[in-house]
């Protein structure tokens, strides 16, 4: 018998390449007469701001932009933000770029109207339905950020990334759109992959999983696993830029209705220690944590392989198979190891500790103490 289960999506996706020009009409849907744009200081400087600007300004939308957002968002990124919206009387968020300022402004979207430290909405159901209206568009393939319903920020004090999880932060409208994608540099475009190949994985793996996240899910692991090579060795080709970024949004929907798991406990630590790129955490941990996994998903990870093109029909060696093809792929992507981000196994008990806390733990598949986690930072680290 299937679990029952809800199945909500209060995000409108409007996707499609060159589906951005649709910018200044659904912000009029949304009665957005005040509008911040949040971003990032890199992305504020480029040509596709320039033609955000001019997309908005057409429609006669007031608007600032925001761009003090950092990777890995700070708790006092988001405060900070949220209090220029309040001064400036905003109605409606944009939120552009990465994972980072989309998971930024769903926070400062709760922080303009209910006030308060990012860090008191931790967890699920503290947020009360009066949020900011929030427009996504994503220009990575990789965080699925724009249609899931949460948002992790970096607690600077205590050096730990916490999750606020609740419908009411998710996007009211996303706008996908391929080119955007197509000059993000070949090594964030591998680690961003990854990242969604590990959503995709976790959300169809998870224990709280259902038939609707795993359906999505496993078909997001087709898209990415058949085109992060070359999206990431040819930027410029539309058609893996295109599957890469419908493999991510897939990968979204599949983990924000189920959850992801111990690969992101370890990652999320892993950034709130070292600030180290999310989806290169991701990339490094995954093969690990699935061989670890292993005997309890055997038949789901064979599935995986499958999907991934990998012709086997026993269970036992597909699953491995595709494990050894998700590490094959890292390393073909050129994402570096462990040791590149400074890591020093002296934190592990820290790092293990930190990640059985993971709201994420109990998601997945196989069950983990903090000692497994300390064994599996241990072998990651030793390669
Ligand atoms: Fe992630």
């Amino acid at each position: 018998m299937i679990n029952s289960f809800d199945f909500l999506l209060p995000t409108k996706i409007r996707y499609g390449t060159g589906i951005i020009q649709v910018l200044g009409e659904e912000l009029k849907l949304l009665n957005a007469k005040n509008v911040m744009v949040i971003t990032d200081k890199v992305l504020a400087k480029t040509e596709m701001a320039e033609r955000l600007a001019g997309l908005i300004q057409k429609e006669g939308i007031r608007f600032i932009m925001y761009d003090g957002i950092e990777a890995n968002p700070k708790d006092y990124n988001v405060e900070a933000c949220a209090e220029k919206a309040r001064e400036e009387s905003i109605d409606t968020l944009v939120a552009f770029g990465g994972g980072s300022p989309i998971d930024a402004a769903k926070a400062v979207a709760v922080l303009a109207r209910q006030g308060g430290k990012v860090r008191s909405y931790q967890g699920k159901g503290k947020i009360k339905d009066d949020c900011l209206p929030l427009l996504t568009i994503p220009t990575t393939a990789g965080t699925g950020s724009e249609v899931t319903f949460s948002s992790v920020i970096t607690d600077t004090e205590e050096r730990f990334k916490f999750t606020i999880k609740s419908t009411a932060i998710a996007a009211k409208t996303a706008i996908i759109d391929p080119e955007l994608t197509l000059t993000v540099p070949p090594l964030i475009t591998a680690a961003t992959g990854i990242d969604a190949l590990t959503h995709a994985i976790e959300g169809y793996t998870a224990n709280c999983t259902e038939p609707i996240a795993e359906a999505v899910g496993l078909y997001a692991v087709e898209y990415i696993a058949k085109n992060i090579v070359e999206a990431v060795r040819n930027g410029s080709n539309l058609e893996a830029r295109d599957k890469m970024m419908m493999g991510s949004l897939l990968a979204g929907l599949s983990f924000s209705h189920a959850d992801v798991a111990s690969v992101h406990c370890m990652a999320e630590a892993l950034g709130s220690i070292y600030d180290a790129p999310h989806g290169m955490c991701n990339a490094i941990l995954l093969p690990y944590v699935m061989e670890y996994s292993l005997p309890a998903a055997e038949h789901k990870y064979a599935r995986i392989a499958r999907a991934m093109g990998i012709d086997e029909t026993n269970d036992s060696k597909a699953a491995v198979k595709g494990i050894e093809l998700i590490r094959q792929l890292s390393q073909e992507i050129g994402l570096p190891g462990i040791k590149s981000l400074n890591v020093s196994p002296d934190d592990f008990e820290l790092l293990a500790e930190m990640s059985v806390k993971n709201g994420s733990n109990d998601s997945n598949p196989r069950a983990i103490t903090r000692d497994g986690y300390v064994m599996l930072f241990n072998q990651a680290y030793q390669g």
